[in-house]
C-alpha cells in the first residue's frame, strides 16, 4: 500500500518501484522530517484541524519515532517509498489511524523542500566547524614561520623566506607566512559565501501545499519560527520548485574543492625532491607497493581529484534544473544525492588537510637557498627609480645587468661595480644592498604586501574575521 494507491488498480511494477524510491538517499533527512512533522502537527492544531486529543496522540508518537531514528532502532519497511512515508507508516503503527490526520494540508512537495533546507542548515554548521579547524592549521603554520623570541631550534630571529612564483617561475622573495595566509583568504571567502547562502536556505516552504498553498488557517510565520527558519516563502509555486539553494550550495562546495585543489597542488610540488620545501609527516603520507623509497602525498592528490567530482555534481544538478517547468517535478528528487555527496566529500577532506598541514615539516634552509639574486632584479630597477631614473629606463638597465651577469656567469650580486657602472653611470656602491631578500620583502610594506608588518596585520585581520559569529 502506498500513500497514493486510492486511484490505482495495479501495484507499481517492481523495477519502476526501484527507480521511484528515494529512501536510500533521503533517509538521511529522517530527523528533519520528524521535526518538521512535529511542528506541522502543532500548526494544524492551532488551525483547528487537530483536536487537542488527536494532537496529544500524534505529537508524542512523533517523539517516539524521532527517538527510534536517533538511537538507530528505526526499522524501514519494504513498502517505505521515501522518508516521509516511512515516518507516517511508523507513526500509524504506533498510534493507529489518527496518524492519518498529520498530512492534512501538507504535501510531500513542501515537506521535502523543508526537510532538505533544514538538513542543509545543519550541514553548513558542520562545515563551519570543519573550516575553523583547517583555518587554524594554516594560521598556526603562518605564525610558526614568523620570528620567534627564545632559543633555537624553536626560537628564530628571522622569518622564513621563500621564492614566490608566477608562471611557476621564480619571481620575487616572499615570507612563508604570507604564502600560508594566501591559502587562508580563499577559504575565508568560502566560509563567508556559505554563511551568506544560509540566509537563502533559511526560508520555509512548508505551508505551500502541493503547489497552491494551504487551505487551512495555518500561521506560517509562527511555524517557521518554531523550526528555526528566518523567513517564510512568499510564493507557493516557487517554493516547491526552488532549488537555487542546492545549486548554490554545490557551487560553494565546488569553489571550496577548487581552493583545496590549488593548495594541494602546491603541496604536491613543494614536497617533491625537486623543491624539497616541505616534508609530510608519515601519518599523512602513503607508500608505494613497489618502490620502497616512496613517500606519496596521496591525501593531497585525492583532494585535488575530488575537486573535479564536485564540479561534476554542480553541473549535473544545474542540467537537471534547466529542463524543468515551474512547481514540483519528480526530477527534483535528484537534488539530494549530489548535495549529500558533496557534503560527505568536504567533511571527509577538510580534517585530513588540516592534520596534514599541521604536521608538515618546513625546510627553511631549502626555501632560503632557492632564492637567488636574479629574483631581486625588480628591486634593482626600483633602486634606480629611487635614484630618479624613469621606471622604463630602470627596467632596461636592470635587464641589461641580468644579461651581462649571465654572460659573465655570475649572479647579480657578484657582478662587479665596474660592470654595473659600464651598464649605467647611476649605479653606485650601495647597489649591493639590493640583494638582501629581506630588504626586498620589507619594502613591500603597503597593506597586503609581504613585509613582516603587513603580514602581521593580515594575520590579525583574518583572525578577527574567523571569530565573527556564524549563524
Ligand atoms: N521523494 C520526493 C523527492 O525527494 C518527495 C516529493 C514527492 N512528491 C511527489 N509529488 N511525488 O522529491
Amino acid at each position: 500500500m502506498t500513500l497514493w494507491s486510492g486511484r490505482f488498480t495495479q501495484t507499481l511494477d517492481e523495477t519502476a518501484w526501484a527507480l521511484n524510491t528515494s529512501l536510500p538517499v533521503d533517509q538521511r533527512m529522517a530527523i528533519q522530517d520528524v521535526d518538521g512533522s512535529i511542528a506541522w502537527a502543532d500548526a494544524i492544531r492551532k488551525a483547528g484541524i487537530l483536536s487537542d486529543e488527536e494532537h496529544a496522540s500524534i505529537s508524542p508518537g512523533l517523539d517516539a519515532v524521532r527517538k527510534e531514528f536517533a538511537s538507530g532502532q528505526f526499522v524501514f519497511a519494504p513498502a517505505d517509498e521515501d522518508i516521509h512515508t516511512a515516518v507516517e507508516r511508523r507513526l500509524t503503527e504506533l498510534i493507529g489511524p489518527v496518524a492519518g490526520k498529520l498530512h492534512t494540508g501538507r504535501s510531500r512537495n513542501d515537506q521535502v523542500a523543508t526537510d532538505f533546507r533544514l538538513w542543509m542548515l545543519q550541514a553548513i554548521r558542520e562545515l563551519n566547524s570543519a573550516f575553523n579547524v583547517l583555518q587554524s592549521a594554516l594560521i598556526e603554520q603562518a605564525e610558526a614561520a614568523l620570528p620567534h623570541p627564545g632559543p633555537s631550534p624553536k626560537g628564530r630571529g628571522e622569518p622564513i623566506v621563500m621564492p614566490g612564483y608566477t608562471h611557476m617561475q621564480r619571481a620575487q622573495p616572499i615570507l612563508l607566512a604570507h604564502w600560508w595566509l594566501s591559502h587562508s583568504w580563499p577559504l575565508q571567502r568560502d566560509v563567508e559565501r556559505l554563511n551568506d547562502l544560509a540566509k537563502r536556505v533559511s526560508v520555509m516552504p512548508l505551508g505551500s501545499g502541493a503547489l497552491a498553498g494551504v487551505p487551512f488557517d495555518v500561521d506560517r510565520v509562527a511555524l517557521a519560527e518554531s523550526l528555526g527558519f528566518a523567513e517564510v516563502s512568499q510564493n507557493s509555486l516557487d517554493a516547491v520548485s526552488d532549488r537555487d539553494f542546492a545549486a548554490e550550495y554545490l557551487f560553494c562546495a565546488t569553489m571550496i574543492g577548487i581552493h583545496l585543489s590549488k593548495l594541494a597542488e602546491q603541496i604536491v610540488l613543494f614536497t617533491s625532491a625537486e623543491f624539497g620545501f616541505f616534508e609530510l609527516s608519515d601519518a599523512f603520507s602513503t607508500g608505494s607497493s613497489l618502490m620502497p623509497q616512496k613517500k606519496n602525498p596521496d591525501v593531497f592528490e585525492l583532494t585535488r581529484g575530488k575537486a573535479g567530482m564536485l564540479l561534476g555534481l554542480l553541473t549535473g544538478l544545474l542540467a537537471t534544473l534547466k529542463g524543468l517547468p515551474s512547481t514540483y517535478d519528480k526530477d527534483l528528487q535528484e537534488d539530494k544525492a549530489p548535495v549529500f555527496q558533496a557534503t560527505d566529500t568536504l567533511l571527509a577532506t577538510l580534517p585530513v588537510i588540516a592534520g596534514a598541514l599541521r604536521s608538515i615539516t618546513v625546510k627553511a634552509e631549502r626555501m632560503r637557498n632557492a632564492i637567488d639574486s636574479s629574483m631581486l632584479a625588480t628591486d634593482l630597477a626600483d633602486y634606480l627609480v629611487e635614484k630618479g631614473v624613469p621606471f622604463r629606463k630602470a627596467h632596461e638597465l636592470a635587464g641589461k645587468s641580468v644579461r651581462v651577469a649571465g654572460e659573465e656567469k655570475v649572479s647579480l650580486e657578484k657582478l662587479s661595480l665596474e660592470a654595473y657602472q659600464a651598464i649605467g653611470g647611476v649605479f653606485e656602491a650601495d647597489v649591493y644592498q639590493v640583494f638582501d631578500p629581506m630588504r626586498s620583502i620589507e619594502k613591500r610594506n603597503a597593506v597586503g604586501g609581504t613585509s613582516l608588518q603587513s603580514v602581521k596585520m593580515q594575520l590579525a585581520e583574518i583572525k578577527r574575521l574567523m571569530s565573527v559569529e556564524k549563524p
